[in-house]
């Protein structure tokens, strides 16, 4: 018996001291935390209970059966963040550099099918150089069960990627199937080929952190959600995040108490929208000053600045929040935007999360860039993801609200339970000047007609009347009750029950 119990020891402590000093000297020498401290960091002290930490590869060739890692690279448990149960795998890049072997595969698979059964959420701290190359094509499978299990779990628990080292070839498609992608900057790159390959092929001489290095993911491709300066930040960061989430698809999102109360009454928004229509503001400004405690948690934010989106809280429940920003391209919808917002919007819609639009949009981006790149099937997703969301939605718009782009943000046509227009409202096909160009255009050369036709136009349709008395506005309130009058709706429409026909799934416009 202490015979066992000594080695069990050993192997323990072989497990603990993972790839050996030196690796995780080198690690630590790159700014990198180890698998096991970075789980010290994202878990409340002392509640992370490690699961398959004697597991070792069974690969016998090119000298693997001598070299043997007990845990075989990747840390997998359970633990609480902030007091609610959270699953991860954190894989180890001192241990045969955080490659995938079957074992290390199965390992994964295994805490991921636990966090399905339990449903909660599962974290992924990614640091590996891809799949064991020692063991060829079964690791390669290892790599597809995971994949099967991503998409599975998809809309059933919160699934959350931190890339956290480099992650490339085919291994970065995990992560693209999880919900959100936070990165490290300068110490992690994801890319399908990387730059020597990059070189060959196309000439290209390009730096990794270039390529795939959080700035450019987080700016340029969008594949990642947040950039972070090191690894603390980043798992402090993501502790803040799962504090929003839901546990699964079957619960409510979290609440928890907070002093702000829900009548708060914010005079400062009277003035917020400026007097010159064609002048910008900050809808953030907005948006902090309606959430409890101004605390947003944006997501996306250096990415398509002309839509903001991130969660927050109203009574102390999570909300989503979708807001078009003035401030870049007028808050116009383009290609970028219209991805952002609909991914997310889809993800409150998967975990019962209300989303909150606030709408000043003067349209869609035209010219040839954003045809010839699709707007049409983007643009189709941000109208899809809001017509197929079953979620309670109340819609504030704030300022402009021309043509197709009034019907997308979750106007009552798409199913808006509580529709606002704030008095300073402008609902129309388009701006007042476009809409005089076209409908008069025989009189284009009279300066002085064309100025009249404008201000009737803009008498008749810059106003929230006309979409008032359709009733596709419930209710013209000022700017500074606008906490209170939604906080008091989400209250209403806590238990909004809405199904959408059956089918299979829907074809969204991908
Ligand atoms: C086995 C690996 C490994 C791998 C690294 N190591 N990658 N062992 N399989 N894929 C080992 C190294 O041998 C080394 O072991 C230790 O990890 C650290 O690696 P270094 O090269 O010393 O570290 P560094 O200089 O930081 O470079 C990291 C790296 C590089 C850029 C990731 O190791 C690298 O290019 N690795 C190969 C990447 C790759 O081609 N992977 C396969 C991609 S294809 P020692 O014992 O010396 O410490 C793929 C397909 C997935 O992943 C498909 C899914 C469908």
């Amino acid at each position: 018996m202490q015979e066992i119990i000594n080695k069990l020891e050993q192997k323990r402590a072989a497990a603990l001291s993972g790839g050996g000093k030196s690796r995780i000297d080198a690690q630590h020498a790159k700014g990198k935390l180890t698998a096991r401290e970075r789980l010290d960091v994202l878990f409340d002290e002392g509640s992370f209970e490690e699961w398959d930490m004697f597991v070792e590869h069974d690969c016998n060739d090119f000298g693997m059966a001598e070299d043997k890692i007990p845990g075989d690279g990747v840390v997998i448990g359970n633990g609480t963040v902030n007091g609610r149960l959270v699953f991860a795998f954190s894989q180890d890049f001192t241990v045969f550099g955080g490659s995938l072997s079957a074992a290390h595969a199965r390992k994964i698979c295994k805490v991921m099918d636990q966090a399905m059964k339990v449903g909660a959420p599962l974290i992924g701290l990614n640091d590996s150089g891809g799949a064991r190359i020692q063991e060829g094509v079964a690791s390669l499978a290892g790599y597809a069960d995971v994949f099967q299990r991503n998409v599975l779990a998809s809309g059933v628990i919160p699934q959350i990627s931190v890339i956290m080292g480099p992650c490339a070839g085919g291994a970065v498609y995990s992560p693209a199937m999880t919900d959100f992608i936070l990165m490290v900057k300068d110490s992690s790159y994801m890319f399908v080929t990387g730059p020597e390959v990059v070189k060959t092929v196309t000439h290209e001489d390009i730096t990794m952190e270039g390529l795939g290095g959080a700035v450019t993911h987080t700016t340029t491709s969008s594949v990642a959600d947040l950039a972070y300066e090191n690894d603390v930040e980043a798992l402090l960061s993501l502790r803040d995040f799962v504090d929003f989430m839901p546990a699964n698809n079957r619960e409510k999102p979290p609440t928890r108490t907070t002093a702000d109360p829900p009548e708060r009454c914010e005079p400062s928004l009277d003035s917020l929208v400026p007097a010159n229509p064609n002048k910008p503001y900050d809808i953030k400004e907005l948006i902090l000053k309606i959430l409890d405690e101004e605390d947003f948690f944006e997501l996306q934010p250096d990415f398509a600045k002309n839509i903001v989106i991130g969660l927050g809280r109203m009574e102390g429940s999570t909300v989503g929040v979708v807001a078009n920003q003035p401030r870049v391209l007028a808050g116009c919808l383009d290609i970028d935007s219209s991805r952002k917002a609909a991914r997310f919007v889809r993800y409150c819609d998967c975990f019962n999360i209300p989303i909150l639009t606030f709408v000043d949009v003067p349209g869609f981006l035209p010219g040839t860039k954003q045809e010839y790149g699709g707007i049409i099937k983007h643009g189709a997703k941000l109208l899809y993801a809001y017509a197929e969301a079953t979620v309670p939605k109340v819609t504030v718009i704030t300022r402009k609200a021309y043509g197709g782009a009034y019907d997308v943000m979750a106007s009552k046509h798409l199913r808006g339970d509580i529709n606002y227009a704030w008095p300073s409202a402008e609902i129309a096909v388009m701006g007042p000047k476009g809409a005089v160009e076209i409908i008069f255009r025989q009189d284009r050369d009279d300066a002085q007609m064309i100025e009249k036709r404008t201000e009737e136009y803009r008498e008749k349709f810059a106003n929230p009347f006309v979409a008032g008395s359709l009733g596709f506005i419930d209710d013209v309130i000022m700017p500074r009750d606008t906490r209170s009058r939604l906080c008091r709706d989400l209250r209403m429409l806590r238990n909004k029950r809405l199904e959408n026909p059956w089918k299979k799934h829907g074809n969204i416009p991908l």
